[in-house]
């Protein structure tokens, strides 16, 4: 990354650190409003301690489209994705300034009970995360903990609805009973958006859920993810610009914290407004 950051900013004699300390925020540019947001978010800073790790980040997030945020390695963009869901509150030197909102209502609003928060916006990480519980219990927990089921055959009915719409309940139906821990890698990150989809989220955050997974499993993900836009919003996090154009309609390219350019994916690919987009999207650093 420290050799990124020189290129980047034209002062090779500069060490990384000078160059984070002394340059300021970067201006966005390219299309950072939609006509129909679902989540919109308004001067994000985050800071790790004194360290300030997203700048002034404003971006809104489309109903049923599938955003890729993509950028070097430590340009913040995980960082970003859980600001969506409150997920850094976890992180104790973690703190979030500016305004994020999921149709219209703040979400760090001291009203905001977190736990429901996370169900609606729900998450999927790198590793795929199975409890430690039969396939039917990984998706079951949720809805009974969050109370959207009362008897056993409306649970029995979410779990088949979850699994579909996951694309793995022919692959699980005869083994139901079985650990999640038991299925493939691919099958594991399926039944984990299967447990996010069973407590009916608005929107799903993916960071790099395809990176622990070999090609055919990624292409079965990569098909889901244009399934599930017809039905839920969803941000991904992914180091591969194949997998960005292949999966989003719009792209955001971050930079050192900065959120530099945002525009639509073919956009982004083809035709990037920005030195830096362009310097990322060619590999030319990154
Ligand atoms: N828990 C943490 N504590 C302190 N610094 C962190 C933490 N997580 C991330 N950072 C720092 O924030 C910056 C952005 O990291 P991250 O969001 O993980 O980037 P990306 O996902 O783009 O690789 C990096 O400089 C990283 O070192
Ligand atoms: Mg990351």
């Amino acid at each position: 990354m420290e050799a990124s950051q020189t290129a980047v900013n034209g002062a090779a004699s500069a060490t990384a650190s000078q160059l984070l300390v002394d340059r300021s925020h970067r201006e966005t540019i390219g299309q950072q409003f939609v006509e129909n947001p679902r989540m919109t978010c308004r001067n994000v800073d985050v800071y790790y301690g004194d360290k300030r790790a997203i700048n002034n980040v404003t971006l809104d997030i489309g109903s049923n489209e599938v955003i890729a945020m993509i950028g070097p390695s430590g340009c913040g963009k995980s960082t970003f994705l859980r600001c969506l869901n409150r997920m850094n509150d976890y992180i104790d030197i973690c703190r979030v300034e500016g305004e994020i909102r999921l149709d219209g209502q703040n979400i760090y609003s001291g009203e905001v009970d977190v736990v429901p928060l996370r169900a609606m916006i729900g998450m999927v990480f790198q590793k795929p995360n199975p409890f430690p519980k039969s396939i039917y219990d990984n998706i079951a927990y949720g809805p009974k903990i969050h109370g959207l089921v009362a008897t056993k055959s409306e649970t029995d009915e979410v779990v088949e609805t979850s699994l579909k719409k996951a694309g793995l309940w022919e692959e699980v139906k005869d083994r139901l009973d079985q650990p999640g821990t038991g299925l493939s890698g691919g099958q594991q990150q399926r039944l984990c958006i299967a447990r996010t989809i069973a407590v009916n989220p608005e929107v799903i955050l993916m960071d790099e859920p395809c990176s622990a997974l070999d090609p055919i499993a990624t292409s079965v993900i990569e098909d889901l993810i244009d399934e599930l836009r017809e039905q839920y919003t969803i941000a991904i996090v992914t180091h591969s610009m194949q997998q960005a154009s292949r999966v989003s309609q719009r792209t955001a390219y971050f930079h050192l914290g900065d959120l530099i350019e945002v525009g639509t994916t073919d956009q982004i690919f083809t035709r990037p407004g920005h030195q830096l987009t362009e310097d990322y999207i060619t590999g030319r650093f990154g």
